[in-house]
C-alpha cells in the first residue's frame, strides 16, 4: 500500500480533526502518501482531493468541526455514483480509504468494498454514540459536556422561577446522550426511545417533588422520542406549573474536543492506518473496555445497540 485516502461523512463531531490528524501523521510515519477527500463521499464523486502532510493538519487537535468537511451524499447512495467514486481513487492511486462518521458512512464503505475490492476502515465519528461495537463514539463525550453546560444554566433560571424545563438533546434513535447527561446533570426524569415511559407517571413525579420542596425539575428528553415543545405545554396543563422546552440542536455538535474526544481519535486514527498496512479491510475500529478494537465492518453494521440498563435505573434512584 502506498497511497490512502481519509473523508468525513454525516454529521460532524468534535474530535474528527484529531482523526484526521492522527490519520495523516501515521499515515506519513509509515512511508505512506496521505490524501484528503473533502466533503465525504460527494467530494469523492467530484475529485476533491488533495495532499496532506504533518503541517496541513498542524494546529487542528484542538478545532472542533472537520477541516474535509462533510456532507451526506445522496449520490453515492446510487451504483451509478460509486462506479464514478472508484474511478476517482484509482485516477489518484488511492489504495485504502479511511472514513470517520457513522453506520450510513460505514455503509458506504463496505459498498465500496463489496463492489471494487477497494480496502477499507472505518472510524466512529458520531456525537449520538449509537454504535453497538464500539463503547464510545468520537464527539459523544464533549456532546455531554455541551449538554451539561446547557443544562448548569437552566437550572438557575429553572430554580428561580420554579419551573419544570425539559431539555430536547440529539441522538437520532439512540438515547445515550440524554441518558448520560440526565445523570452527569442530575435531571429528576430521562425519555430515551429505548424505555418505556409513562406521562401520568411523569406528571405525578413533578407534582411530588413540588410537594417535597423540590425548586425545579429538570426533564433530559432524546430527540428519538421528540416533541418538547408539545410535552411541556401537556406538562404544564396536567401540573399546573409553569414548564417551559428547550431543544438544544446544533450546538450539541461544535465546539473544542474534550481531552476523551482528543485521545480516543488518536488512538483511532493511528489504529486504522496500521491496519491498512496490514493488509486489512473492510474493518471498524472501535473502543472496549479501554482497549481499541477492531471488528469485521457487516458485522458492525449487524449488531444491534442496545440502551445502559444500569444507568438508567440509577439515574431513576438517584434523582428522587
Ligand atoms: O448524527 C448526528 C446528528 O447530529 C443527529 O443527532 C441528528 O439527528 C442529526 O445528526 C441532525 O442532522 P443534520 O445536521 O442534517 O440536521
Amino acid at each position: 500500500m502506498r497511497t490512502i485516502g481519509v473523508l468525513t461523512s454525516g454529521g460532524d463531531a468534535p474530535g474528527m480533526n484529531a482523526a484526521i490528524r492522527a490519520v495523516v501523521r501515521m499515515g506519513i510515519h509509515k512511508g505512506l502518501r496521505v490524501m484528503g477527500i473533502q466533503r465525504g463521499y460527494n467530494g469523492l464523486i467530484n475529485g476533491e482531493i488533495y495532499d496532506m502532510n504533518r503541517a496541513t493538519v498542524s494546529d487542528i487537535i484542538q478545532r472542533g468541526g472537520t477541516i474535509l468537511k462533510t456532507a451526506r451524499s445522496e449520490e453515492f447512495r446510487t451504483e451509478e455514483g460509486r462506479k464514478k467514486a472508484y474511478n476517482v481513487l484509482k485516477v489518484f492511486g488511492i489504495e485504502g480509504l479511511v472514513v470517520i462518521g457513522g453506520d450510513g458512512s460505514f455503509t458506504g464503505a463496505q459498498k465500496l468494498s463489496q463492489e471494487f475490492g477497494l480496502k477499507t476502515i472505518g472510524i466512529p465519528g458520531t456525537i449520538d454514540n449509537d454504535l453497538a461495537y464500539t463503547d464510545y463514539t468520537i464527539g459523544f463525550d464533549t456532546a455531554q459536556n455541551t449538554v451539561l453546560d446547557a443544562i448548569n444554566k437552566l437550572r438557575d433560571t429553572s430554580t428561580s422561577h420554579e419551573r419544570v424545563s425539559i431539555v430536547e438533546v440529539m441522538g437520532r434513535r439512540c438515547g445515550d446522550i440524554a441518558l448520560y447527561t440526565g445523570l452527569a446533570g442530575g435531571s429528576e426524569s430521562i425519555i430515551i426511545p429505548e424505555e418505556d415511559y409513562n406521562f401520568d407517571e411523569l406528571c405525578k413525579t413533578i407534582i411530588e417533588g413540588k410537594v417535597r420542596g423540590k425548586l425545579h425539575n429538570l426533564i433530559l428528553l432524546a430527540e428519538g422520542v421528540g416533541g418538547a415543545e408539545e410535552m411541556a405545554k401537556k406538562i404544564q396543563d396536567v401540573t399546573g406549573i409553569d414548564t417551559r422546552a428547550t431543544v438544544l440542536g446544533h450546538i450539541q455538535r461544535g465546539g473544542s474536543p474534550s481531552a476523551f474526544d482528543r485521545v480516543l481519535a488518536s488512538r483511532l486514527g493511528a489504529r486504522a492506518v496500521e491496519l491498512l498496512c496490514e493488509g486489512k479491510s473492510q474493518r471498524v475500529v472501535g473502543i472496549k473496555d479501554n482497549k481499541i478494537v477492531d471488528i469485521d465492518i457487516n458485522e458492525a453494521l449487524a449488531m444491534k445497540r442496545e440502551s445502559n440498563r444500569e444507568l438508567y435505573e440509577l439515574a431513576k434512584i438517584l434523582s428522587y
